[in-house]
């Protein structure tokens, strides 16, 4: 197996890869135990990692508090920004390695990695870094005397707990530790089982960027021992959680504790509606890619595809054939477009469903079984998979796949359309395609959605805020807002008198 031959993949793959990141230091697990890191290309073991337990959360915890109330605390916001501007630097100077740690460790494409996704990433944590010294309250008016001043300061909210899931972990990653480096909280992050090893390298960034120990430590291993354990944990006073709707819900429970601030960051079933007055040549590869794109394992993936009924059959013909041009492969190959699904669990999940929708009576124009041929065998691999003539009370319709799957709906009009969009407990992403502005006027407005995308699909960038209505979650992440999340408001009253 070829790992990665620069410095950094060998530091951190080499001598001790398995060791959790505490106070600055690398420490072995309590627990004693580790969990083997798949690459989902091959199914090779590529590396091992700890997996921590209750004891080294306390341990990461206590040091998170204490680097909290250490002189972290009293760092300038100027200073805190030089350390961000440099680790963005440090993350760009080593992006490929990082990369190419996360091709083999969850299967996205190298190819995708370098191209939006480095921007995206790169560009977070620089985002971030300008808001350090752009933090401040409110000087308020009060009636109660002349002498009377009042005013608000912007405080951190303290020890974040941030847990993150496998499909992006490197911009995952990075999109918790830069508001929790710019507001001047300190974290636990605990990466996904199945992703962990770009989490584990960015530790040695951070330290050469001169952020102090203690202020990000990392702790791997499985979520409903690392990740529940911070969720319960007195000391932690925020968790940032990225993941499946029913791990939101029991993260939510168990903050009850200490009523924790809880953002949530959850799944969707996202409709992507495309009008027959679309521009079509553009909307083709946009819905295909929607869905498609890092092989479905996106959370606001265009999973509903919604066409109007006079192009449908026309419509969803030619995604069919946009999506089995896709070359599907190795992560690593240049030329490959769709990697694996992350794990073979994940790609039981999705086959699963594939058989679901079938039994309820749809039909796979495309792909629609796992990919065997020569060596793709080894890796788990499903093609990307059309489904035609499906009802909206198809479960295949109704549940988060989170693969390569999307339903292809008819709908014959606006009032329709808006409607059954709307029909689902969800609301993270949602698409629309038309050339018409009136349609995209009202659309914008009623779609009950975090992201209304028109004429695109998927664009996201830290200073627009990203997050979900109702069960895709609460709380935004990007965008000036989401500080708010990171902080807390202070009044404060002085009486000059
Ligand atoms: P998950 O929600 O179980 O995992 C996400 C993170 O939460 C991981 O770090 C995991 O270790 C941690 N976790 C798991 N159980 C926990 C617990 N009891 N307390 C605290 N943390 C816990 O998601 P999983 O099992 O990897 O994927 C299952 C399904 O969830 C997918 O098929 C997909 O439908 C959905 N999902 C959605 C994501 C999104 O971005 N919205 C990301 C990952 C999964
Ligand atoms: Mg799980």
């Amino acid at each position: 197996m070829q790992l990665p031959a620069d410095s950094l993949a060998r530091r951190r793959l080499g001598p001790a890869p398995n060791q959790l990141f505490i106070d600055g230091q690398w420490v072995d697990s309590r627990s004693g135990k580790q969990l083997d890191c798949v690459n989902p290309s091959t199914g090779e073991v590529i590396a091992r990692i700890a997996a921590g337990n209750v004891q080294d959360v306390g341990l990461a915890v206590a040091a998170a508090r204490r680097a909290f109330e250490g002189p972290w605390r009293q760092m300038l916001p100027h200073d805190r920004q030089a350390i961000m501007l440099r680790f963005a630097d440090l993350v760009d100077r080593h992006y490929d390695a990082l990369a190419t740690l996360d091709a083999m460790d969850m299967g996205a494409p190298l190819a995708r990695l370098q191209g939006g996704s480095r921007q995206r990433a790169l560009g977070g944590v620089r985002f971030y870094a300008g808001l350090a010294t752009a933090i401040g309250g409110q000087t308020i008016a009060n009636s109660v005397s002349r002498a009377m001043a009042s005013y608000t300061l912007r405080e951190p909210v303290g020890v974040v707990g941030a847990i993150i899931p496998w499909n992006a972990p490197l911009g995952s990653a990075l999109c918790k530790i830069a508001p929790v480096l710019a507001t001047g909280c300190t974290m636990v992050l605990k990466p996904a089982e199945q992703a962990s090893l770009s989490s584990l390298a960015l530790a040695e960034l951070l330290a050469e960027a001169g952020v102090p120990p203690g202020v990000v430590n990392i702790v791997t291993g499985l979520g409903d021992t690392v990740g529940a354990a911070l969720a319960h944990h007195p000391g932690v006073d925020k968790i940032a959680f990225t993941g499946s709707g029913p791990v939101g819900q029991s993260i939510v429970r168990a903050s009850a504790g200490n009523l924790k601030r809880v953002t949530l960051e959850l799944g969707g079933k996202s409709p992507n509606i495309v009008f027959a007055d679309a521009d079509l040549d553009a909307a083709v590869p946009g819905a295909a890619m929607a869905i498609f794109g890092n092989s479905g394992q996106v959370c606001a993936a265009g999973s509903r595809l919604f066409v109007e009924r006079k192009i449908y059959r026309e419509f969803v013909l030619r995604v069919v054939a946009y999506a089995n041009q896709l070359k599907v492969g190795d992560s690593l190959d240049a030329d490959t477009v769709l990697g694996p699904l992350v794990s073979r669990e994940q790609m039981e999940r999705v086959l699963g469903y594939i058989d679901i929708g079938r039994q309820e009576g749809a039909r796979a124009l495309s792909g629609g079984q796992r990919l065997v041929e020569g060596k793709l065998a080894s890796g788990y691999f499903v093609p990307p998979t059309v489904f035609g003539d499906v009802d909206d009370g198809m479960r295949i319709a109704r549940e988060e796949i989170f693969g390569p799957v999307v339903c292809a709906i008819p709908f014959d009009t606006i009032d329709e359309v808006e409607q059954r969009a709307n029909a689902t407990p969800y609301g993270l992403g949602s698409g629309v395609w038309t050339r018409d502005i009136h349609k995209v006027q009202r659309l914008t407005r009623s779609l009950r959605a975090g992201s209304v995308w028109v004429n695109c699909y998927s664009v996201v960038e830290a200073s627009v805020p990203y997050g979900g209505y109702r069960m895709s979650g609460y709380g935004r992440e990007g965008g000036l807002q989401s500080l708010d999340a990171y902080l807390e408001t202070k009044a404060v009253w002085v009486n000059a008198g």
